[in-house]
């Protein structure tokens, strides 16, 4: 297919584990993917692996907590017809350590850049498009991080909103909420026991980024238009019986 046939796709948060995975998946469908982050360095690495699996994509250092920044950017792309609101901040801090800075903080990056961009990117798409927010399995509740656990629910209930919003243009509004999933998120935690954290697993692996942007382009494609307003959990099967994180 021509390059300049290809529908866009931004991906925000893509210069790392589940946006890169993500980006990556979505170039191998065909889309002309936009790697969002604020981290040049990440960015371009992303970019070098899409290349070299065979696909298009062109990066935008951009931090999405700049709304004039993210309205550059969401004017530069034509043909955008997907928007994954993936990046987000995660921190451990215990209740009676939490400042309301940071809870500002989580909620300006998890949930006000996302409704930023997707103002500005539903304005731009064609009916038929689609918008895809990484959520968390986090969001039904888990210890020791309640601002990002509220961030999460509210990104569940902004992703219901929307749905109803834009379904009129057949837009769909989905999000995808994973487990345990190997990335730097993860990794960079001082209380992560990985042991500890598979055998919780009912699968016994924790999940990898690859499973996230399988369920994101699902919700992406064209069979999955009739799904909207939904939270897809991706955990391993780890919230059967309920919800409570580890
Ligand atoms: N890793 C997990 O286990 C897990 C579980 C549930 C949900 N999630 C969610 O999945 C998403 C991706 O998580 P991850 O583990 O890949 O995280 P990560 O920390 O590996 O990557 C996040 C990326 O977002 C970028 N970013 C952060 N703030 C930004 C900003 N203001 N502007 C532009 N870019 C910014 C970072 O530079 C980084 O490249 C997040 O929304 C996270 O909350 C992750």
């Amino acid at each position: 297919m021509p390059n300049a046939q290809k529908p866009a796709a931004i991906v925000t948060g893509a210069g790392s584990g589940i946006g890169r995975a993500i980006a990556r998946r979505f170039a191998a469908e065909g889309y002309r993917v936009v790697i969002v982050d604020r981290d040049e360095a990440l960015a371009r690495r992303t970019e070098e692996l899409v290349g070299s699996d065979g696909g298009l994509a062109s990066i935008a250092v951009t931090d999405i907590t700049d709304e004039a920044a993210v309205g550059a950017l969401v004017e530069g792309v034509d043909g955008l017809e997907v928007l994954v609101n993936n990046a987000g901040i995660f921190s451990v801090v215990p209740f009676d350590e939490l400042k309301a800075d940071d809870f500002r903080r989580a909620y300006e990056v998890n949930l006000v850049a996302m409704f930023t961009l997707s103002q500005k990117a539903a304005r731009r798409m064609p009916n038929g498009g689609r918008i895809v927010n990484l959520c968390s399995r986090a969001a039904f509740g888990s210890r020791h991080y309640a601002h990002y656990v509220a961030s999460k629910a509210a990104v569940a209930g902004f992703t219901k909103a929307l749905a109803l919003e834009l379904a009129e243009r057949d837009i769909s509004v989905n999000a995808v909420a994973p487990g345990v999933i190997e990335t730097d998120m993860l990794l960079a935690r001082s209380d992560t026991n990985l042991d500890a954290l598979r055998a919780q697993q009912p699968t016994g692996r924790l999940g990898r980024p690859e499973d996230i942007a399988h369920a994101a382009a699902f919700l992406a494609s064209p069979q999955a238009g009739f799904i909207t307003g939904q939270v897809l959990i991706v955990d391993g099967g780890r919230s059967i019986g309920g919800t409570a994180a580890f």
